[in-house]
């Protein structure tokens, strides 16, 4: 069969080039415009990549007009219902669900490797008592790369898996102890006879003079949340991942920059900015007038949590996370956050009958859920983008594996459309107006 093929001339010069069309599994067909600077001098011209596929990838596949998100091959929703967030770890790392017996393997070695350096606890002093913890996770996250270069051979997949164990296994140990820093309080170790889920939350919340037993609905809350930021293909932060680790970065080093990224209000920010907009309703009586602002044209105010890029039929995730939010907050006791839990459903329950809201497709996002999850499990606002990054580890990796393995793998280097001066000469100092 030969191969399709799209036909740009260059109506200047008469010069054609024939692009081959590629064709995926799902989604558009792709041209393919390597050849087109030899053959018409020209470059492609698409600023934020609304076009561009920078990749093959076989990991995630996601359709934003049909509300689509399948993980190599899965559905999302499958996903959340029946998986754990180890056994989608492994499902993006190696393009399977595992056995038993493969599953278990993983699982001894990642939690194998869940400890940090002890040198890594003594990083925490040089950051200010009140660092915000992205500042915190994208430095000691880096400093693993210093535990880790000597001996990483990024041309060995043995090497390359064990990196990629290591940052699945040490996230959660590094995401604890940017909290209990903050608090002041002391760090917990790691305990591998727990869940990964489990663990976590022991990390963050035991303390030296009280047990503390995970309460089995917040771990399955968590879990999900977990498995439902765990990748979403060719986003800003994976797609650093991938630059950085195109020119050959350490891995941990590539890991965070993309968490640097993810810190961005643009990308990881928005489940705080949820939070950030309940303190401001306060309570459910005033959110008509917080909804008629969301409204008005001449008010820069939105709705946090509300709207997607991407998805403009619904958020596939939304729709499982929705359910485990209100299953949590219907299991856990009143406590201090009840009337901000409450302003948060009658909001929900307002925007999805408004006219407005249903014309433009704006429904609750995952933002919007896991804000309120993650409140109700304890979690402060400044860690939300933390757990957003403990969630999408995973995604980074697997995508950064994939890439190291690409026969097409070469240094990302994106063209640029010049439009500064002309070439001039150089004016000594004194002679310059
Ligand atoms: N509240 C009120 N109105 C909104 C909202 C909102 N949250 N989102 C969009 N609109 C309106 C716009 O004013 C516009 O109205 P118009 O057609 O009358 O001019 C229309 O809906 C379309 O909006 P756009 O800005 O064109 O949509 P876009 O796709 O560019 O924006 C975005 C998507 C950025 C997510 C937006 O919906 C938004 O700002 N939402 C709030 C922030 C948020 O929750 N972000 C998290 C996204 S999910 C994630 O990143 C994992």
């Amino acid at each position: 069969m030969t191969t399709p093929t799209v036909t740009i001339t260059d109506n200047i010069t008469g010069k054609t080039s024939e692009c081959p069309v590629l064709v995926p599994t799902y989604g558009p067909r792709v041209i393919d415009t390597k050849d087109l600077y030899k053959d018409l001098g020209m470059f492609t011209h698409d600023p934020g990549f609304m076009t561009t596929s920078a990749c093959r990838s076989s990991i995630t596949y996601l359709d934003g007009d049909e509300g689509k998100l399948f993980h190599r091959g899965y559905p999302i929703e499958q996903l959340a219902e029946h998986s754990s967030y180890l056994e989608v770890c492994y499902l993006l790392l190696y393009g399977e669900l595992p056995t038993r017996t493969q599953f278990e393997e993983f699982e001894y070695q990642v939690k194998f490797r869940s400890n940090v350096h002890e040198r890594v606890n003594h990083m925490y002093s040089g950051y200010m008592y009140d660092a915000h913890p992205m500042s915190i996770m994208v430095g000691v996250m880096g400093a693993l790369s210093s535990y880790y270069h000597e001996a990483l051979d990024l041309k060995d997949p043995v090497d390359r898996d064990l990196t990629a164990k290591r940052v699945i296994a040490k996230m959660p140990t590094l995401a604890a102890q940017c909290y209990k820093y903050a608090i002041g309080h002391p760090f917990v170790y790691p305990n591998n006879s727990l869940g990964y889920v489990e663990n976590f939350l022991n990390m963050m919340f035991s303390h030296p003079m009280s047990t503390y037993i995970p309460d089995p609905v917040a771990v399955r809350a968590l879990e999900v949340m977990l498995i439902l930021h765990a990748d979403h293909e060719q986003n800003a932060s994976t797609s650093t991942v991938r630059l950085a680790g195109s020119a050959g970065a350490n891995p941990f080093a590539c890991i965070a920059a993309g968490m640097v990224t993810l810190w961005g209000p643009a990308h990881g920010g928005a489940n705080e900015a949820v939070l950030h907009m309940l303190n401001e309703i306060k309570t459910p009586e005033n959110i008509p007038k917080f909804i008629a602002r969301a409204k008005d044209k001449n008010d820069t105010f939105r709705l946090m949590g509300f709207g997607h890029r991407v998805y403009k039929n619904f958020d596939p995730r939304s729709r499982v996370i929705r359910k485990v939010c209100h299953d949590l907050l219907g299991h856990m006791p009143a406590n201090v956050n009840t009337r901000l839990f409450d302003t948060a459903m009658t909001l929900e329950e307002i925007a999805v009958k408004d006219e407005y809201f249903i014309e433009r497709k704006l429904y609750p996002n995952v933002d919007f859920y896991s804000g309120i999850i993650l409140k109700a499990l304890g979690i402060p606002e400044s860690m939300f983008t933390v757990m957003f990054g403990l969630g999408r580890a995973v995604g980074w990796i697997a995508q950064w594996l994939e890439m190291m393995q690409d026969p097409d793998f070469r240094i990302g280097r994106p063209r640029q459309l010049y439009v500064g001066s002309r070439q001039r000469d150089y004016v000594p100092i004194e002679q310059r107006g």
